[in-house]
């Protein structure tokens, strides 16, 4: 039963991002309380074997061709290498990322290159230690640089930066972040952002767009049309001072980019979610444990994918923000 991931709009899901965990070591103010969040209970989330068998439905039957890896964060997850490397024997190959905070990244980059980790993108919001224990409530910044600095060594490239911007937070850093990128060989993108985060605080107005960020940077770099076609990637990105080096946006809210998403998401506890902002999920779990074999499955997430809506529709006045967070959806 052959069939790619379409919806009812033309568009294909080629990105499958298979969130391997809810839990996460740091506690960053605009994602999740400081006491944490009810964590899924052992039995709910999918075991390896489960969660490399739908990927093989994925990239086998369904024609998915990246597959990210996201959290929480992934790298608690203890059988990670060998999901890693069950996925990089799949044929075809699909190639395959991994978002991470970088905490422990230092140690295990090797090992995951060796599995077959193709590049990370790891989160950094502030270049100083004490805003940064502040922001993510844990004193981990020296970590996630060294983090940082292990991806690159093993090759583990590009190595993408994502740096949220929050008003009166880290709003100053944007010439900071990116001199430190350019420096280290790093490729920086900020983030808009979004209605997410589990106490539901989001505001708008408080939000540090795109034009605010590129405004920030203009006067230290001069960023020009990067050639490189886009495609459905969420990041717009400008070469600056010339290139090679870039920067990118990812505008989620205030240049939306849904016409062209090739994303299909997988939660850690096997729901299928057609969008990030999905109201609905398709339980794959369920099925899977029921005894449905791979056709089953596939059926069933071509139908999840069908009615995926044509946007987030952030600025409608009857937007609701999901049931789960972002550290329980995968990003
Ligand atoms: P590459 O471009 O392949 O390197 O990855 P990416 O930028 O898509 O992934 P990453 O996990 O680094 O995500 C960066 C930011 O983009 C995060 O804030 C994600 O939540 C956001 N993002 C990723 N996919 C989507 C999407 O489909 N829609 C929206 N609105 N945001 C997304
Ligand atoms: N809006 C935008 N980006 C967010 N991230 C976490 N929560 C939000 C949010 N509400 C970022 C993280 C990480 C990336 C995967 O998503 O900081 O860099
Ligand atoms: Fe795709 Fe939904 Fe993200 Fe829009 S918000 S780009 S539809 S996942």
């Amino acid at each position: 039963s052959d069939g790619v991931l379409v919806d009812r709009y033309g568009r294909v899901a080629r990105d499958l991002r298979v969130s391997l965990t809810d839990k996460c070591n740091l506690r960053c103010t605009y994602c999740m309380p400081a006491e944490g969040l009810p964590w899924l209970a052992g039995p709910e989330l999918l075991g390896d074997d489960e969660i490399i068998r739908l990927i093989r439905v994925a990239v086998r039957q369904l024609g998915v061709t990246e597959v990210r890896f996201t959290g929480g964060e992934p790298l608690i997850r203890p059988g990670l290498a060998g999901i890693v490397a069950a996925v990089a024997a799949l044929e075809p190959r699909p190639r395959i990322s991994l978002t991470t905070n970088g905490i422990g990244l230092d140690r295990l980059a090797p090992t995951l290159r060796a599995a077959g980790l193709d590049r990370v993108n790891v989160s950094l919001d502030t270049l100083d230690p004490e805003r940064f224990a502040r922001l993510t409530r844990r004193p981990r910044h020296a970590d996630v640089l060294a983090g940082l600095a292990g991806a690159a060594a093993a090759g583990l490239t590009p190595v993408k930066v994502n740096a949220v911007l929050m008003r009166g937070v880290n709003d100053d850093e944007a010439p900071a972040l990116l001199r430190f990128a350019l420096a280290h060989g790093y490729e920086l993108r900020f983030i808009e952002q979004m209605p997410l985060d589990a106490q539901h605080g989001w505001d708008r107005a408080a939000m540090v767009t795109a034009d605010e960020i590129l405004a920030a940077l203009v006067g230290g770099f001069a960023l020009t049309a990067d050639p490189t076609e886009r495609g459905p990637a969420p990041a717009e990105t400008w070469l600056v001072d010339g290139g090679p080096a870039r920067v990118g946006v990812i505008a989620s809210v205030t240049r939306p980019f849904c016409g062209d998403c090739d994303r299909t998401r997988l939660t850690a506890d096997g729901q299928v979610r057609a969008c990030l902002f999905a109201t609905e999920e398709s339980d794959l779990r369920g099925a899977l444990r029921a005894g449905a074999d791979d056709d089953e499955l596939a059926r069933r997430w071509r139908a999840a994918m069908w009615g995926k809506r044509a946007g987030h529709g952030i600025d409608d006045p009857t937007f609701l923000q999901p049931a789960r967070p972002m550290s329980a959806i995968g990003g």
